[in-house]
């Protein structure tokens, strides 16, 4: 089946498989390896995008589902060399090990922060609960979340 996406700004139409998974025409069709597969249960959340500016599990989406959809991977959060506040934000909070996990939950965390730099520590860990890091760096996974929050206002909270 044809499909067709705007992808980071590109339209990006392919020839594909009904069954392919959106994650894999991220991946295998566009070679956009930041979206990862951590599991095959619809689990762990790495594979995190935006799809018309909903945070969602792209392993759960098939590609044709997306067809005509808006789409933003962790590839599109830096411009000009710049790192995303959210980005910068884990960078400064230590809130990566191993950085498997890192892109989905990047992905998942400026959703649910935008617009709130007060987001409590309850309310980043709940909002979250479908991102899984195996390196169980969650400490500072929640203070980077909260340090971003604060720089995507502007800074202020
Ligand atoms: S790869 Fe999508 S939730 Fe694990
Ligand atoms: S940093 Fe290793 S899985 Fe999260």
């Amino acid at each position: 089946m044809q499909v067709s996406m705007s992808v980071n700004g590109s339209i990006e139409g392919r020839d594909v498989e009904p069954r392919m998974l959106l994650v894999d025409y991220i991946r295998d069709e566009l070679g956009l390896t930041g979206t990862n597969i951590g599991c095959d249960t619809s689990q762990c959340g790495a594979c995190t995008v935006h799809l018309d500016g909903q945070a969602v599990k792209s392993c759960t989406v098939l590609a044709v589902q997306a067809d005509g959809a808006t789409v933003a991977t962790i590839e599109s959060m830096a411009v000009d060399g710049q790192l995303h506040p959210m980005q910068q934000a884990f960078w400064d909070e230590h809130g990566l090990q191993c950085g498997y996990c890192t892109p989905g939950m990047i992905m998942a965390a400026v959703k649910l922060v935008d617009g709130d730099p007060d987001i409590s520590d309850d309310a980043v860990r709940h909002g979250l609960e479908g991102n899984m890091c195996r390196c169980t760096g969650y400490a500072n996974i929640v203070k980077a979340v909260m340090a971003g929050a604060v720089a995507m206002a502007g800074g202020e909270s």
